[in-house]
């Protein structure tokens, strides 16, 4: 049986310029698609998140791309968040952007890809990531920590370190297998005639 196609959601968690981890982003966004997945690559570079005030649940008029990523996070099976540690936590931007939203991620599957320059693979930015979803009543899924992130990729987004392509194809099946346990099964369309 062939698996189901998920709609899946990456979520880069930096806006730096020259940032590293928008390689293995785009990189796990690829493989997502080459593996049939419907995935979208949330670029926050691509938007104007505004500081948080409220909620996008609690205003009548939310900020329309803050709008836009609660809709996409709605529509999504699984969220793959992919996140530098820095100074011991995720970004603040991340961290920003998460705090908009609250029911939209109920039940909703995360996974993550930590990066970081070093050799922790961002693994505190992961503890921290992992309570945020239990908080969000969200499911805490497959990881894959990146280690030395600038010997991994090249500077145009090549992945150098040919270890990580078995990596990266374990994470994008072990996520759409995590995945699939939540994904509303399809409603049965009773016969008719009978
Ligand atoms: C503000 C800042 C804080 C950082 N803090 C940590 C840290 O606490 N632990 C760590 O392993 N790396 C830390 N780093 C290194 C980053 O994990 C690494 O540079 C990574 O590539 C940053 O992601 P980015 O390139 O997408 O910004 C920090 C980097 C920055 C810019």
């Amino acid at each position: 049986m062939t698996a189901p196609s998920l709609q899946i959601l990456v979520v880069q968690g930096t806006i730096r310029e020259g940032r590293s981890s928008i390689h293995p982003a785009r990189y796990v966004t690829d493989s997502f698609r080459e593996n049939g997945h419907n995935t979208e690559l949330f670029d926050m570079r691509d938007y104007e998140i505004p500081l948080f005030r409220n909620r996008r649940d609690a205003v009548s008029d939310p900020h329309p791309d803050v709008d836009a990523f609660g809709q996409k996070v709605e529509a999504a099976d699984a969220l793959v968040i992919v996140a530098p540690e820095y100074n011991h936590s995720i970004p603040g931007t991340l961290k920003n952007l998460l705090d908009h939203l609250y029911p939209e991620y109920e039940n909703t599957a995360f996974s993550y890809v930590t990066v970081s320059a070093g050799g922790f693979g961002g693994v505190r930015a992961l503890s921290h990531l992992h309570d945020i979803t239990l908080e969000f009543n969200a499911h805490p899924g497959p990881d894959l920590p990146v280690s030395n992130v600038r010997d991994a990729f090249g500077e145009d987004g090549t992945l150098i370190d040919e270890t990580y392509e078995d990596r990266f194809e374990e994470f994008v099946e072990a996520v759409a297998d995590y995945a699939e346990q939540f994904v509303p099964a399809a409603v049965d369309t009773p016969e008719t005639g009978i």
